[in-house]
């Protein structure tokens, strides 16, 4: 139906496409304002008049239509109303012919786009705020698949840079082999904190550190072996998360993989007369903000000389159409810089490059009265991400053995559950807000969390299984029979699937699934609420339930879409 609605108004307003009439179309969810409104600002400036004349002229125009039963102009907007039995009709019969695939185009066709996410520093524990951009970029993943682009996921782990110097000196002072094999990277921190604390008494260790981390890049086997070895320690942390989180990653190329590959990107910069040598370093002047470092004093390179020559190399091996970095808001600077450079050297790909930033997550306090905590790696007031999935796990799993104990397979549902409410709360606001994480609020069934959206499918599904109905033949459903106000609203809300998907992917926000998630479960309740399902009237039970069917699909794919499992029972 909305199809029909973008032909009519396309063949009405020649110079919008019918993608862009597509993407403008609306659909109120308080149906006094119509079915599908279209809003005509846009096209304001083009032909000259008020939006508000232009939507006059343009219903004008339209008349009547045979499934639109009026049509109403308020301000710049175009109302329609559409006839309620075919619109339920036209919305849930591709819902249920296509049953999980709605909305899931798994084609791959359509080009390929890299997402660079989580991308943790080796040796440094794996902390909340990795976490965001785990989450996040996964998210981002799923989305972009589900429009049919085939997706890489790249993990470019922080794994050279002098930090390693650091670590080699701290293992060779205050550890030893015994310590991190059966430690860790607990143990790896607490070295790494201790170093810092120490240096602050001892000024020779910072030297020594950086003349560690010179033989490191000279190739000395010594320093390279203690590093591959902390590398494989962190790894295997850093697996443990990613299983937990249900992530998976097509490459694991981080920075030290670029090692070889700079000194070609630097002689082009100088071929492309880019490079100005300023007290000794390597940097590219950029208008409007700092330079951008590419070899300091000593011919070291830094984290932007190996952001160019992954792009680079990206570009060469994977065609991108568009490369996507998720990262805290604090690296922007990082971005726009290095970005700019890629302009510079010539190539127009730099347009297809996006860095979605995020904002900062911090801890609420046990203690209420103490502000939140934040995390500093090198003061070891992490928070480790281990801790805190395990610790949601628990505290589920004490939720369920109060309100469910009978409930099969529990320590699966906890940790769907448990993991869940923490993705969720970590992409339910703007991505770019800052975000206190709290405990009770996370796990709060009834709250706008991902518990309260589980649980809801849960209960969906508990319907549908006392039902015994296998498959939904459309021409029995009476689709007259749902046309309700709540099952209206609910029939609108999942009606706006792929329009909440476009929408995710063109603003890179997952916090757009996460609120339609809950829209969907909040009209899901008001349908449930409202009309009695497993009733005696076999029509009317078999109409009510269709439309179940379609809410739980729906619903398990929008958590698949966040990275949240969608258990059946809880
Ligand atoms: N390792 C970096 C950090 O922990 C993030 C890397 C992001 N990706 C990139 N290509 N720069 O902050």
């Amino acid at each position: 139906m909305k199809n029909k609605l973008v032909e009519i108004l396309n063949k009405n307003i020649p110079s919008l496409d019918k993608q862009t009439i597509d993407d403008l179309i609306e659909v109120p969810l308080n149906s006094s304002m119509g079915d599908y409104a279209f809003p005509c600002f846009k096209l304001a400036k083009e032909l000259k008049k008020s939006p508000v004349v232009i939507a006059k002229e343009i219903a004008e125009k339209i008349g009547t239509v045979d499934f639109i039963e009026k049509t109403e102009c308020v301000n710049a907007y175009i109302n329609f109303f559409v006839n309620k039995e075919q619109f339920v009709k036209q919305t849930i019969v591709p819902m249920i012919q296509q049953g999980e695939k709605y909305g899931i185009d798994k084609s791959k066709s359509k080009g390929n786009i890299i997402i660079d996410f989580s991308s943790p520093n080796i040796a440094k524990p794996f902390h909340i705020g990795h976490l965001r951009s785990t989450v996040i970029g996964n998210s981002l993943y799923r989305i972009f698949e589900a429009l049919g682009y085939n997706c890489i996921s790249i993990n470019h782990l922080g794994d050279w840079g002098t930090q390693f110097g650091k670590l080699i000196v701290a293992y060779k002072n205050y550890s030893s082999k015994e310590a991190v094999e059966q430690k860790g990277i607990q143990e790896l921190l607490r070295i790494y904190v201790m170093f810092h604390e120490e240096a602050e008494k001892d000024s020779t260790l910072e030297q020594q550190a950086r003349d560690y981390f010179t033989k490191m890049e000279q190739g000395d086997e010594e320093a390279l072996e203690l590093w591959k070895w902390f590398k494989q320690i962190s790894l295997k942390e850093f697996e443990y998360v990613y299983n937990l989180l249900d992530v998976e990653f097509d490459s694991f190329n981080g920075e030290a993989f670029y090692n070889d590959k700079m000194a070609p990107v630097i002689k082009e910069l100088e071929d492309k007369n880019l490079i100005k040598v300023s007290d000794g370093a390597k940097i590219v002047e950029l208008e409007n903000m700092p330079p951008c470092l590419i070899t300091k004093r000593d011919g070291s390179t830094l984290y932007a000389t190996r952001d160019i020559t992954a792009a680079k190399y990206r570009k060469q091996t994977y065609d991108f159409k568009k490369c996507i970095y998720v990262t805290a808001l604090q690296q922007n600077l990082h971005f726009k810089q290095w970005f700019e450079v890629i302009k510079k050297m010539g190539y127009e790909w730099y347009k297809d490059l996006v860095h979605v930033p995020f904002g900062m997550v911090s801890i609420e306090a046990e203690d209420k009265s103490k502000p939140a905590q934040a995390i500093a790696t090198r003061k070891g007031n992490v928070i480790l991400l281990q801790d805190l999935l395990n610790q949601a796990i628990q505290k589920t799993k004490e939720i369920i053995e109060e309100k469910n104990p009978n409930l099969e397979d529990k320590d699966t549902v906890a940790m769907q559950v448990g993991i869940g409410a923490i993705i969720f709360d970590d992409m339910y606001n703007t991505i770019i807000k800052d975000i206190e994480f709290s405990w009770s609020k996370a796990l709060n069934f009834d709250g706008e969390t991902g518990p309260y959206v589980q649980y809801t499918h849960a209960r969906a599904c508990s319907v549908l299984r006392k039902s015994n109905i296998e498959e939904y033949d459309i021409s029995l459903i009476d689709f007259d029979l749902i046309t309700d106000e709540a099952s209206i609203t609910l029939v609108k809300q999942i009606g706006n699937f792929k329009s909440a998907i476009n929408d995710a992917a063109n603003k890179y926000e997952p916090s757009i699934i996460a609120r339609y998630a809950v829209n969907v479960a909040q009209a899901f309740n008001k349908f449930y609420h409202d009309n009695a399902i497993l009733v005696d009237d076999q029509k009317l039970k078999y109409a009510r339930l269709s439309l179940v069917y379609c809410t739980t699909n729906i619903l398990k794919n929008t958590l698949y879409l966040l990275g949240i499992g969608a258990p059946i029972k809880m």
